[in-house]
């Protein structure tokens, strides 16, 4: 098979996107301003290399479940599964090699359209079931990246799909994102653990750093000592949205950059929204223009399924059943 190096999609309204089959990834948005000068807003590896294993999980997929299933353990009709453990013991983005780092097969490339599958056999990373899942892009002339999910197994299993770019709106200029101000409507987290891990509790926002409602400035509470923010070394934190009945598809979230004022707002049908302010960023990783990815390089918003959903009964399921189909959207939008 031939395999496309970069696939490109664009819209009339000057927007160019970027992307690489691996990890069916995002690699740039190339944004037009009012004043016709372009931004890159997505972050992405210098070293194109990197996007086979995609070590950060730059604007890649992740599945079969993103985030994090504690002890990589749970139990699905009664029988345990044991997943492989890829981060402290616990499973994250879909263990060693999760579809972040699979090669995807480009079913449909039309001008601003991009739709890829991949198929997880049976026993992938010890999951059961074999997955077929669909991710389509589609840019419109309203500068709104839509990213639809698809999927359905031969048996009973779980998921949970979510697009993982880091998003840094003044571009890549090796500047941080603490300036950047955000919203999301969200009145609640899910408590973590010093692992990150769920502890089944919800957690109220208010009067904490966590209290994103109002447009906030990210450099204002981030380094405040709460212990869910030490846990995390910033913000990495899922935010409910009360909100999973597919399409319907609500503003979740918006984020300002303060240099080039872009404006992004992110939509979804999804029932939470992880917000990582790319803490673990560690510099090890060159970006682009020959900028380190370092802490807080940019910031990623994920529209996603609660962590650690299948050990947490009280959280919305996660469980795909044979034959069912998953369906969800998320909508990136740009303005100026
Ligand atoms: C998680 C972080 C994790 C990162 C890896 C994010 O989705 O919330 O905890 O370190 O992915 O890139």
């Amino acid at each position: 098979m031939n395999i496309p190096k970069t696939l490109k999609i664009f819209n009339k309204k000057g927007s160019i996107l970027t992307f690489n089959s691996y990890g069916a990834s995002l690699k740039s948005w190339n944004f037009e301003l009012k004043d016709k000068n372009r931004v890159d807003i997505v972050l992405g590896y210098g070293d194109e290399i990197n996007y086979e294993s995609n070590p950060l999980y730059l604007g890649c997929i992740a599945g079969r479940y993103a985030n994090r299933i504690a002890n990589g353990q749970f139990l699905l009709n009664g029988k345990l599964v044991k997943l492989t453990q890829n981060d402290n013991g616990n499973h994250l983005h879909g263990g060693q090699k999760g579809f972040s780092s699979k090669l995807w097969d480009v079913v449909e490339h039309k001008t601003n359209t991009l739709i890829l599958s991949l198929e997880s056999r049976d026993q992938d990373e010890n999951y059961p079931g074999t997955l077929k899942t669909t991710v389509s892009y589609t840019i419109n002339d309203l500068n709104e990246l839509k990213v639809a999910f698809y999927a359905f197994s031969d048996m009973d299993t779980i998921i949970n799909l979510t697009q993982h770019s880091y998003f840094n709106l003044n571009g890549n200029t090796g500047e941080d994102i603490l300036n950047h101000k955000i919203k999301i409507n969200s009145n609640q987290i899910t408590e973590i653990d010093h692992q990150l891990i769920p502890t089944g509790k919800f957690l109220d926002v208010k009067g904490t750093p966590l209290d994103l409602r109002k447009f906030t400035r990210i450099g204002k509470m981030i380094n405040q000592n709460f212990q869910q923010m030490n846990f995390a070394k910033g913000y990495d934190h899922n935010f409910v949205l009360n909100n999973n009945k597919a399409n319907n598809i609500k503003k979740v979230a918006e984020l300002i950059g303060d240099k080039t004022k872009i404006k992004m707002c992110v939509k979804t049908d999804l029932p939470g929204l992880q917000f990582y302010s790319g803490n673990f960023l560690d510099g090890s990783y060159e970006g682009k223009n020959g900028f380190k990815l370092i802490r807080n390089s940019g910031l990623c918003l994920e529209p996603q399924y609660f962590p650690d959903s299948p050990n947490n009964s009280h959280f919305p399921s996660t469980i795909l059943k044979k034959g069912d189909v998953y369906a969800h959207n998320i909508i990136y939008g740009l303005s100026n």
